[in-house]
């Protein structure tokens, strides 16, 4: 059975992007699929400035979130990964496989230090090191696919490098992992700024449509889009991507074609009322099962317990193995550790027998 690893990090509160780009696919084709992995990836969280009450908030809501959105326990595994050491002690491994100039290459990390040197900020060396991190978290579990939006699938290709260098290096040990892309909406753009990703830190606040807006903000959102110049309903990405943006959220509501669904409508504002309609379909049911969640809160942390405890048994022989591979010497058995030292199981009863006695005394 394949083997499918994917997550989400509580950075903000999660959107429409994040929804439409991963977590519905997961929900809807994966977990039915393969053994797959859900994670909330809080260490990735802490690459920029943050406030730890704040991430400990998000991490919880994005967990419930990702039960709200319809991941079944039963079906997959989904957990916190800082409750996983292994995740921390592959990465390690991986950036002594990794260069530093293949990390300052990756798109993410130029966007996001640039915007925190304007800000007149410093740029944590986690943040040039996280696609590592990242790479541990995919490669730890054998993964074979990785359901992601469009702007990690640079990620993912540095995961596939560095498990084929480190396979090549040191003998085989990684499956080399690959992307899967959502059909449409791979890359929900932000609604104020049709040139921009709909990002859940992003500044531009009235263009992002979170997965818990109720349902009147999020038409008053959809409703003011920013579109084109032009009038007629056209798909067309790099022309028109304010509009091309509302048909791509519709089609994926409402599972239809972009293009086709063009020819439908003769006006930006009925494609947009049509649009938020949609979407407010989609995200209602989903937040009554937050709210219900929200009021089990030791349902959710019970699913994430038993979710680390289940990940860390398929994590830990995979990144034993690497440990082995690249050379480190394993640690002696506890019982191997006695034998070496002469400390032999009578001699233990025997001590225990004198140090009762003498407390006695
Ligand atoms: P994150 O938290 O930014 O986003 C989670 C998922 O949502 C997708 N996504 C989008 N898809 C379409 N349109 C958008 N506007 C949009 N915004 C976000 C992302 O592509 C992602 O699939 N580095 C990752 C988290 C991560 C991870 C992993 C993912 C850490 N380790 C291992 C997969 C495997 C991230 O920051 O995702």
């Amino acid at each position: 059975m394949k083997r499918v690893f994917s997550g989400v990090k509580p950075t903000g509160h999660l959107t429409l992007g994040n929804y439409l780009g991963a977590l519905r696919q997961w929900a809807e084709v994966d977990q039915h699929r393969a053994d797959s992995l859900f994670c909330v990836v809080d260490l990735h969280a802490l690459t920029v400035d943050h406030d730890p009450a704040r991430v400990r908030r998000l991490s919880r809501q994005a967990a419930t979130l990702l039960l709200a959105s319809g991941l079944d326990p039963d079906l997959c595994t989904v957990f916190v990964q800082s409750h996983v050491d292994e995740h921390a002690r592959l990465s390690y491994l991986l950036e002594c496989v990794a260069t530093d100039g293949e990390m300052r290459r990756m798109i993410q990390y130029k966007e996001k230090a640039a915007r925190e040197r304007e800000r007149g900020g410093s740029v944590r060396l986690s943040l040039l090191t996280y696609p590592v991190l990242m790479a541990a978290d995919i490669l730890a579990y054998g993964t074979h696919e990785v359901p992601v939006g469009d702007d990690q699938a640079q990620h993912v290709e540095l995961a596939r490098d560095l498990a084929g260098r480190f396979n090549q290096r040191y003998g085989h040990t990684f499956v080399v992992p690959k992307a899967t892309l959502p059909a449409v909406a791979a890359r929900v753009m932000n609604l104020q700024e049709p040139a921009s990703k709909m990002g859940k830190s992003d500044d531009f606040g009235p263009g992002i449509v979170y997965l818990l807006d109720e349902p009147e903000v999020v038409r008053r959102k959809m409703m003011r889009a920013v579109t084109d110049s032009g009038r007629e309903v056209v798909y067309d990405r790099a022309g028109r991507p304010g509009v091309a943006n509302l048909l791509e959220i519709l089609a994926a509501c409402t599972g239809g074609d972009p293009a086709a669904m063009s020819a439908g409508y003769g006006s930006y504002g009925a494609l947009k009322k049509d649009a938020a309609e949609a979407v407010v379909a989609v995200l209602e049911p989903l937040q009554a099962r937050h709210r219900e969640l929200c009021a089990d809160p030791g349902y959710v942390e019970r699913v994430l317990r038993d979710g680390a405890e289940k990940a860390r048994g398929m994590a830990r022989p995979v990144v034993d193995r690497a440990y082995r591979a690249i050379g480190l010497l394993p640690p002696l058995t506890e019982a191997a550790a006695d034998a070496q030292s002469g400390i032999t199981a009578e001699a233990v009863t025997a001590s225990a027998a004198e140090a009762a006695l003498n407390a006695a005394r």
